[in-house]
């Protein structure tokens, strides 16, 4: 009996040790696979082009000292270097994000399927939170100023606001290649085609008026 519950545990913690292995990018078989993006060949990544023709121009990426234009509804705008900016970073489980945010600009609740981010504030202050998973929903939130690093934990929904009168500028790296973003605003009401307003007026519990109101907006 009481090797049954050791085999048990054993079982457990082995499969639970594989799922955090898949939960992030797959580990790389070789040095370095340089995305070749002119592939029409469909893995899960982006297949490698010939090693013996890769070059430094295939690691690096130029740019990310220009600020976003920021001139948007809400706010805020993210300059990613993921491996469609930078081919190197194929299969690497990695990548690179500047965000810049007008004063009291707001990178909108959002998750990113893929990836663990953490971030930190380069000019200006930012509000920064993430919500746990159901049931409890907490809001785990604070104010960063420069300098100060958070994490976003994977598939997480999570929050910037710049809560300055200055710009703000932010720099993450994500435990994804190709981490994606879900905002959740535009999936829920921004759809296409769309979800259906009676569908969204009781999931939200409000009137199908309300719903109409918030979908013209997207
Ligand atoms: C920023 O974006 C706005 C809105 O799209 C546009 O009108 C403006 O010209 C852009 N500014 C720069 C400097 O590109």
């Amino acid at each position: 009996m009481a090797n049954g519950v050791i085999m048990l545990c054993f079982l457990v913690l082995t499969f639970s040790g594989h799922y955090m292995v898949v939960a992030s990018d797959p580990k790389p078989l070789q040095d370095f696979c340089v995305a070749d993006l002119t592939s029409s060949a469909r893995v899960n990544g982006v297949p490698c082009k010939d090693p013996s023709l890769a070059q430094a121009n295939d690691f690096s990426f130029s740019g990310l000292h220009i600020s976003g234009n920021t001139s948007n509804a809400v706010g805020s705008k993210v300059t990613p270097v993921g491996v469609t900016q930078l081919p190197g970073l194929n299969t690497l489980g990695i990548s690179l994000v500047r965000i810049d945010y007008a004063p009291w600009g707001l990178n909108p609740p959002h998750t990113h399927p893929r990836a663990t981010e953490i971030i930190t504030v380069l000019e200006g202050s930012l509000l920064v939170g993430f919500v746990t998973s159901n049931p409890d929903n907490r809001l785990i939130s604070k104010i960063l100023y420069k300098g100060d690093v958070f994490v976003f934990p994977i598939g997480l929904v999570h929050f910037q606001q710049n809560v300055g009168n200055v710009n703000a500028v932010a720099i993450a790296g994500l435990s994804s290649q190709n981490p994606g973003v879900i905002t959740i605003a535009n999936t829920v009401f921004g759809s296409n085609p769309s979800i259906a307003n009676d569908l969204l007026a009781k999931a939200f519990q409000v009137d199908k008026t309300i719903i109409d109101q918030i979908q013209g907006m997207f």
